[in-house]
């Protein structure tokens, strides 16, 4: 048996887990506003809006200025390298208006998926040379969690055993680099929903993925307490022919959460992987109502169903800035109410909130 050399101070560990339970606080969830420069064309150009740097930055800031209802239901905010040294009109750093409200501020820290040699297109996720430098630099400019991308993908060929071994293994290098400098990782190993699987291959695929990325997180000494969790929720294949209703993905979603997860870890922030903004904050809902015991804290770390609707209000225009920051925060809040499975159906299925968010073969 491998001897246990000391990794944390006890300080160390508790700066840690106080971060962690900070973000995912009772009706608190995480806005993933960290969409490279490339993801970002997509973004934009989907509502007609130039890639540059200053309409990047006038979009982020309507995300960023919402009013007190947004320290409710936001707990943590993942940045991208430039919002990062970005100002909002007032002068005011990006992140001191983030932190002001009592929110954490976090950092997408990878570097991009790369393929897997020999696989069938499979990819593993770069950006570990320099990792601990760039966290140290993260940590003093007031980041206090980090997010790292793998991806996965379920073909009848896929994930192989060694997608799944190495994107666990750099998952877990990174978890222990972000630890060593203050910064909470966000594991996140994304099952993409490409494909025409059902429940429950997505189930039996999603709990082999966990099951091996805490394997190697305990290799590698991760201190579990200090960390989150950001998995897909188990859903049937895009292309799956039969649908299922959000109990069955809860109880597909929390069982296998609970044969895999450690209960030590603080939360489980689920990414919308394509749902729809009403779909992920129904699932969301239905997985906090599942008869099941849950010892982590569900919520929701989402990109798309978090801003589709606000992306979709602002279209570029100074006018529409602040029917745009309502949008956002009226989704923030329904996710909230969510966490807590509180949420009530707002009957907007059928309207924007409804609409697919899906993207094949989704890059971030
Ligand atoms: P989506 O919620 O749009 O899937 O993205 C969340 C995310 O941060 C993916 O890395």
């Amino acid at each position: 048996m491998t001897h246990q050399y000391p990794a944390l101070s006890a300080e160390q560990k508790k700066e840690l887990a106080d971060i962690a339970q900070r973000i995912v606080a009772p009706g608190k969830g995480i806005l993933a506003a960290d969409e490279s420069v490339g993801s970002m064309d997509k973004r934009l150009g989907g509502i007609g809006v130039d890639n540059t740097e200053e309409n990047r930055r006038l979009y982020r800031q309507l995300l960023f200025k919402g009013d007190e209802r947004m320290q409710e239901c936001i707990g943590g905010v993942i940045f991208f390298h430039e919002t990062m040294y970005q100002q909002g009109d007032c002068g005011t750093d990006f992140v001191k208006m983030i932190k002001d409200k009592g929110i954490v501020v976090g950092i997408k820290v990878d570097k991009g998926v790369v393929p897997l040699a020999g696989t069938n297109g499979e990819t593993t996720t770069q950006g570990l040379d320099g990792l601990s430098e760039r966290c140290a630099q993260y940590k003093k400019d007031g980041a206090d969690f980090a997010k790292w991308r793998s991806v996965l993908k379920i073909s009848e060929t896929t994930p192989s055993p060694l997608a799944i071994l190495e994107n666990a293994n750099v998952l877990a290098r990174y978890a222990s680099i972000c630890q060593q400098n203050g910064i909470v990782p966000i594991v996140e190993p994304e099952i993409l929903p490409d494909g025409e699987h059902d429940l429950k291959r997505c189930q039996y695929i999603t709990e082999k993925v966990l099951a091996a990325v805490y394997k190697a997180l305990s290799d590698h000494h991760v201190y579990l307490e200090g960390t989150l969790l950001k998995p897909n929720m188990v859903t049937a294949g895009h292309a799956c022919p039969t649908k299922y209703s959000a109990e069955e993905v809860a109880m597909a979603t929390v069982t296998a959460l609970r044969r895999s997860v450690p209960p030590a870890v603080p939360g489980v922030t689920f990414l919308s992987g394509g749902q729809s903004e009403e779909e992920a904050t129904i699932n969301l809902n239905a997985i906090n109502n599942c008869p099941l015991a849950r010892p982590w804290a569900l919520t929701f770390s989402y990109g798309r169903a978090l801003q589709a609707s606000a992306l979709n209000a602002w279209r570029g225009k100074k006018d529409n800035e602040d029917a745009a920051t309502k949008v956002f925060l009226t989704r923030a809040e329904a996710n909230g109410l969510a966490a807590l499975g509180k949420y009530e159906h707002s009957g907007d299925g059928a309207g924007s909130a409804g609409q697919s968010l899906y993207v094949a073969n989704h890059a971030y």
